[in-house]
């Protein structure tokens, strides 16, 4: 049984499997459109999670997130799966309270693997002080697993990506290249420290950034996923009417993600990305390899929040003592709209 190596299994892995943005958006244009008033976050905004109004101090955060393999480990994929499912009820502020499982799997596994799969994302739920309650499973030939997550938040207090204004700084709450590392693994190349460094990042849940950043005003909030930091951010600058400006200087990339896109082991989803984001972006003559690690598809990754300047140093700090284990810093800075929605500078 050891010797089943799940990402063996799948052509793609994690979030670089997501259908492409700019794929996705032409498919999504010729949907009928819906209109409730109390669907506060629905689907014309490219927002993280779907919000509606119950009351008016309630609403609930609905999001569905499931993917192929990016770990060999089954238990570890299970936690990563529920960690990015589980992130995007903390990417619109509000708190997950239960979850269904979402299940694909193979009928030449033994269900014992998928028993470990299952018992790493019921932690991770478990983590999050919410609960398992259901799920739905099928027989398929690549093996899925994420969930549909309902949360609880206030309305007045919701985090879309629509709110960053100029003047306000960008804060990442975990280092990037989990696409390129993950490559790396499936080349067999990677390190085991690169392997858990990244494996730390990916399942890392969200939630300890989320609490912190209560104590503090959020202006706009997403989680960088299988769009990339580039894609992620142009989503926000887009929302919100701005530019936004990426420091690279800080940026914190995990190791090894530098030498290994340097060796042009860099996911395709990263391809995609970059032509989600088109002419939108002026990097100057940043080298490729930078452009490589920013358009990244990232499995489980940060939340990036859009935060007053004031209030910077207290947030980072506070972030930074909380005992998140991952690499917090600023990345950035709003802008107000310029020509092109993304600068990127050294
Ligand atoms: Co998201
Ligand atoms: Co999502
Ligand atoms: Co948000």
């Amino acid at each position: 049984m050891d010797s089943i190596r799940l990402t063996k299994l799948t052509k793609a892995s994690g979030c670089a499997a997501k259908i492409g943005p700019k794929v996705l958006s032409e498919v999504l244009s010729g949907l009928p459109s819906f209109s409730d008033p109390a669907l506060l976050v629905g689907l014309d905004t490219s927002d993280d999670a779907a919000v509606y109004q119950l009351s008016d101090e309630l609403a609930v955060v609905e999001t569905l997130d499931f993917f192929p393999p990016m770990v060999d480990d089954p238990f570890l994929f299970g936690k990563i799966a529920a960690a990015n499912a589980l992130s995007d009820v903390y990417a619109m502020g509000g708190e997950p309270k239960f979850a269904l499982n979402i299940v694909g799997f193979p009928s030449t596994i033994p269900p014992s693997v998928l028993q470990e799969i299952l018992s790493g994302g019921a932690e991770k739920v478990r983590e999050a002080g919410a609960v398992l309650a259901g799920g739905h499973s099928i027989t398929n030939d690549d093996p899925l697993y994420g969930l549909a997550v309902t949360g609880l938040v206030d309305p007045r207090k919701v985090r879309t990506n629509a709110g960053a204004k100029p003047g306000d700084v960008l804060i990442l709450t975990k280092q990037l290249g989990v696409g390129i590392i993950n490559t790396a693994v499936k080349a067999e190349m990677a390190s085991e420290t690169e392997r858990n460094e990244a494996a730390l990042v990916m399942s890392t849940l969200n939630a300890l950034a989320k609490r912190v950043m209560d104590d503090f005003t959020v202006h706009a909030c997403t989680d960088i996923t299988g769009f990339s930091l580039m894609g992620h951010s142009f989503e926000m600058a887009k929302g919100s009417g701005v530019t936004l400006e990426l420091r690279l200087s800080g940026i914190q990339f995990l190791s090894g993600a530098y030498d290994y896109a340097r060796m042009g082991l860099v996911p395709g989803g990263a391809y995609r990305n970059r032509d989600f984001v088109g002419d939108a972006f002026d990097a100057g003559n940043l080298e490729e390899v930078y452009l490589d690690l920013l358009f990244d598809p990232q499995t489980s990754g940060g939340l990036l929040f859009s935060i007053p300047e004031g209030e910077c140093d207290a947030a980072l700090s506070a972030l930074q003592r909380s005992g998140l284990k991952t690499a917090v810093s600023v990345v950035g800075r709003v802008l107000p709209k310029e020509e092109k929605h993304i600068l990127v500078v050294r």
